[in-house]
């Protein structure tokens, strides 16, 4: 499969912290790659310069054979680069559906349409006239996801999808995502819950403290190694 997104030696820093130490990565076309560590490993610092809210060099990232490190993330949007973000970040104000059709915003050509969503997560379009705020956790998560696909997205990058849900939740929205990833759609699994990483992506990579600490294929990385590299004792 054709290589999606690289990055070379990406470095990342808050101010004068350094908080990434020369990350190297790459996501082929229709794999998911998950990313799990610690907590602080830098995860989401990843994902942020992956969407243009950190700046880095140019040269650090190639996304379809070009180089875009530190481009802005409304030109990476348009590139189809979506994310699910931490705490999921709804209009508390809007209806679900409003919050949906957001993300329809910046549409790129591709098959997700409000029908496609709801036939997703049936249980939204039976809540789609009520406050987005009103739905749980779950169902909140759901939009979340939902939102990100209305762009038609190349790239679906989701960070910690399962934090403070219920296991049947987690389980309902990972077969939900299975589907999708199943149909062709490339994404990057960011996961404190490393039995749901492992199960959902084909490579993966562990963080520790702003580095690789460990990289390989999910089915065939043991625990006992991941533990190493998660705690790295
Ligand atoms: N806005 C910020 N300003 C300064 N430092 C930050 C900022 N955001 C994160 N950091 C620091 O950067 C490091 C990496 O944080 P990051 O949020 O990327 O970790 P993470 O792996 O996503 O952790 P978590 O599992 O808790 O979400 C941490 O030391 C964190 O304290
Ligand atoms: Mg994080």
């Amino acid at each position: 499969m054709a290589e999606l997104l690289r990055t070379r030696a990406l470095s990342a820093f808050y101010g004068d912290f350094q908080a990434l130490f020369g990350i190297d990565f790459f996501i082929e076309e229709a794999q998911t790659v998950a990313i799990i560590g610690a907590n602080g490993a830098g995860k989401s610092t990843f994902l942020k310069c992956l969407t243009g809210l950190l700046p880095c060099p140019k040269e650090a990232i190639t996304w379809d054979g070009r180089a875009v490190g530190g481009n802005p993330a409304h030109r990476l949007v348009a590139e189809g680069i979506a994310m699910v973000p931490e705490g999921r970040r709804l209009f508390a104000s809007l209806s679900v559906e409003e919050n949906l059709v957001i993300g329809a915003h910046t549409r790129r050509h591709g098959p997700f349409t409000l029908e496609r969503v709801y036939a997703l997560f049936p249980a939204l379009r039976e809540r789609r006239r009520l406050a987005a705020t009103a739905l749980s956790g779950g169902q909140q998560q759901m939009v979340a996801i939902g939102r990100a696909l209305m762009a038609n997205p190349r790239l679906l990058i989701c960070d910690e999808l399962s934090l403070g849900l219920a296991p049947l939740v987690i389980a309902e929205i990972y077969e939900a995502l299975a589907k999708i990833t199943s149909e062709g759609m490339t994404s990057i699994l960011v996961e404190q819950d490393v039995a749901a990483a492992r199960a959902h992506s084909q490579r993966l990579y562990c963080f520790q403290e702003g580095r690789v600490a460990l990289t390989g294929s999910s089915s065939e990385t043991t625990m006992e190694q991941i533990s190493l590299a998660y705690f790295g004792v």
